[in-house]
């Protein structure tokens, strides 16, 4: 099923909310290939292997991970990652994309079907209706980060167990150090859960600030993931979104110290 922007638009309008929607951004032709849709070279003679040759659960090196320089430079080091089961079943890692110094990272659960089979975050019907969350705050998708809890599609989309969360944390905590965004906003209760420890139901901690403590504190807004919203299709999830998008939007933009937690 196809959601359109305008059931989106209307809602803000019933909202009062009229003309705070932009339509999707065109995309730009031709469209830039993001860093995880070309595989990564692999490192030539003289460059140390990015996997340790250590058998089926062969892991990228943590030190490597954690001392990476650049975004680049993690996704080439983790591109072949067997660190838990379910890279044996990916046909492409989904690193994440956006813009690498994005003020706005938003981080979903893992790749879907989709997402599996073009390497790219959010780009299913869940990935659909994001992108017009992100332009409902006047913003485009290429200007935010986007990226996953796990890097590889968790078999029949299931939730990743907290032993395959914990394989990828050391690559999310990386991304993170290097994009230094303003504003963190968890899509749904297991990024909320991996990188805080929260386990509060989502309908109750939706909207309601959260610290990270990396890089001297980072504020993160959790709200709904972008499937639920079309499980849910009404016009209160909608406006609950909308409300903590843009108070997320509304942080990353303005004066606040570095640091510093919204109230
Ligand atoms: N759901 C997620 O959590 N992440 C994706 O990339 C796609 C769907």
């Amino acid at each position: 099923m196809d959601i359109p922007l305008q059931p989106w638009r209307d809602t803000l309008e019933d909202l009062g909310l009229a003309g705070l929607v932009r339509d999707p951004p065109a995309l730009p032709s031709p469209a830039p290939r993001p860093p995880s849709e070309a595989r990564p070279p692999r490192p030539g003679p003289g460059v140390p292997p990015a996997v340790q040759p250590d058998g089926p659960g062969a892991r990228p090196d943590p030190a490597a991970v954690a001392a990476a320089p650049s975004l680049e430079a993690l996704q080439t080091l983790i591109q072949d990652c067997q660190a838990c089961p379910l890279g044996a079943g990916r046909i492409r890692l989904v690193f994440g994309e956006g813009n690498p110094s994005a003020k706005l990272l938003f981080v979903g659960e893992g790749p879907g079907r989709d997402e599996d089979l073009q390497g790219r975050p959010f780009v299913g019907r869940a990935g659909e209706l994001l992108d017009r969350m992100i332009a409902s705050i006047g913003l485009q998708r290429t200007e935010v980060w986007i990226g996953n809890v796990v890097k590889c599609r968790p078999p029949d989309n299931r939730t990743p167990t907290p032993q395959e969360c914990q394989a990828c944390s050391g690559y999310l905590r990386r991304q993170i150090e290097l994009i230094r965004p303003r504003v963190i906003v968890t899509l749904g209760a297991t990024p909320l859960r991996e990188l805080l420890g929260i386990t509060t139901g989502i309908t109750r901690i939706r909207g309601q600030w959260q610290r990270l403590e990396m890089l001297g504190g980072i504020p993160v807004m959790p709200t709904f993931h972008p499937a639920y919203v079309l499980r849910q299709y009404t016009q209160e999830v909608r406006r609950a979104v909308w409300e903590d998008l843009k108070a997320a939007k509304n942080w990353a933009d303005g004066p606040g110290e570095a640091g510093a937690a919204p109230s």
